[in-house]
């Protein structure tokens, strides 16, 4: 088997093999591969697998992000994309080719990040991903949706004074865009989005065909500060998805939504969990909450410079003992946080802690605590007090959570 780049000539080979892998049928081929999300595809981060005798049968992609970390820092990341094998070829290693392959071409980028979505939970792990950031759904029956009163008695209401204008998603995305970079920036987990994306499509890929609608949010000085991204269908309200720089303005348009006519429930997609959303309601029980699943899965490429970019709330040490099979690496790290920031050097002494690099993942974003993958049995805590210095260390102010669909 060979692993080869794509050139622009063989980009409709790689289309057209992607899709056979997902039993998908092109419906133009040709024509500019298949729409909005293709037309951000970088055509030159692309892998194909070729039997041999060079038939293609295998895909693998990946686009150029920034990823925001906590602390509000932000890092270049590979956003891997478009793996597919061919069902004739599968469980023969080609998939783990076109791993092995990219993630040695990540590295010499220099990249220090690597991030996808995953199809199926049982693929990625293997290969040193581990989920991340977790999503859920919101539904809402609207004559259960009434507001609780503000407590206590006399609190200050964080309701603004400000507007909300309608408008159609496909026709506003310079300002959406505006939006969207605004909450990034200050949303650990939350990746930017390719410009061509906005210009077409306002912001993601049109997974649905239904056209949408947008709400948006002004300040009271006019300036755009949030959005809700909805389509109404049948008596259903869904809002894919709410991007809002504050707490306010996201229940601003939450109220927006369940205050729609002619409208029985309201499905929010992509709220993060234990969001206050479902506090702000007067029947708790109101806010049913489903579909609590994985989204953004982080593979660390490079421990040492990964650990270091993010901030850290909570002085401290800690031994890191990491094991890396798919790439054959085993190391243990001294991780040494003071006023924030955190320097780490490979180390002798015995660790704290002993764990997968996927797991390392896990806990990178602050999105799962160490002490939850040590009562999984994945990390193995060497001392009593390990996984609640871990739980301090990893914890972050403000939970991960990602919008993107890539
Ligand atoms: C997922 C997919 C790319 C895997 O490709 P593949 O070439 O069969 O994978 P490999 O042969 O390299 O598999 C490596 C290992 O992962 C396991 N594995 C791969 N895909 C798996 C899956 N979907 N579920 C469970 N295990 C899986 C294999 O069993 C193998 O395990 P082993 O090393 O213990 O034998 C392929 O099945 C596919 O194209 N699926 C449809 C499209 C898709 O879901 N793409 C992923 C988008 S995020």
């Amino acid at each position: 088997m060979e692993i080869r780049s794509t050139t622009d000539e063989d980009f409709d080979v790689f289309v057209d093999t992607l899709h056979a892998a997902f039993g998908l049928v092109r419906e133009t081929p040709g024509e500019d591969g298949g729409g909005v999300w293709w037309s951000a595809i970088e055509r030159d981060r692309n892998l194909l697998a070729l039997a041999p005798g060079g038939k293609p049968i295998g895909t693998a992609g990946a686009y150029s992000f920034e990823l925001t970390l906590p602390g509000e820092a932000v890092v270049p990341v590979s956003g891997v994309t478009a793996v597919g094998v061919l069902p004739t070829h599968r469980r023969q290693g080609v998939l783990s080719a076109l791993m092995r392959r990219q993630l040695a071409d990540l590295r010499e980028r220099g990249e220090i990040l690597s991030v996808l979505l995953a199809s199926e939970a049982l693929i990625y792990r293997r290969f040193g991903y581990g989920p991340a950031t977790y999503t859920t759904r919101m539904t809402v029956q609207r004559q259960r949706a009434a507001f609780a009163p503000r407590r206590p008695l006399g609190a200050a209401d964080d309701t603004r004074p400000g507007s909300v204008e309608l408008l159609r998603r496909a026709e506003c995305g310079a300002v959406l865009e505006a939006v969207y970079d605004r909450y990034r920036l200050a949303q650990p987990g939350a990746l930017t989005r390719p410009h061509r994306w906005w210009e077409l499509g306002a912001g993601r890929p049109p997974v649905a065909r239904t056209p949408r609608y947008v709400a948006l949010h002004r300040d009271a000085d006019g300036t755009p500060d949030g959005y809700a991204s909805y389509a109404v269908d049948a008596g259903t309200l869904t809002v894919d998805e709410i991007v809002a720089t504050d707490d306010a303005v996201f229940a601003d348009l939450a109220r927006y939504a369940l205050g729609h006519d002619l409208v029985t429930r309201v499905v929010f997609e992509q709220v993060p969990r234990d969001h206050p959303l479902r506090h702000r309601l007067a029947d708790f029980r109101a806010g049913d909450v489903s579909h609590d699943t994985d989204w953004l899965w982080v593979r660390l490429l490079d421990v040492p410079r990964a650990l270091a970019a993010r901030a850290w709330t909570t002085d401290g040490e800690l031994v890191l003992d990491v094991d890396d099979p798919f790439l054959g690496e085993r190391t243990a790290y001294l991780l040494t946080v003071r006023d924030g920031k955190a320097d780490c050097t490979t180390t002798d002494r015995g660790p704290d802690l002993s764990l997968d690099v996927s797991d390392l993942g896990s806990l990178y974003l602050g999105g799962t605590t160490p002490s939850t993958l040590v009562r999984a049995g994945h990390i193995r805590a060497h001392h009593p007090a390990a996984a609640r210095r871990a739980d301090a260390l990893f914890h972050t102010d403000r939970p991960p959570h990602c919008l993107s669909w890539f």
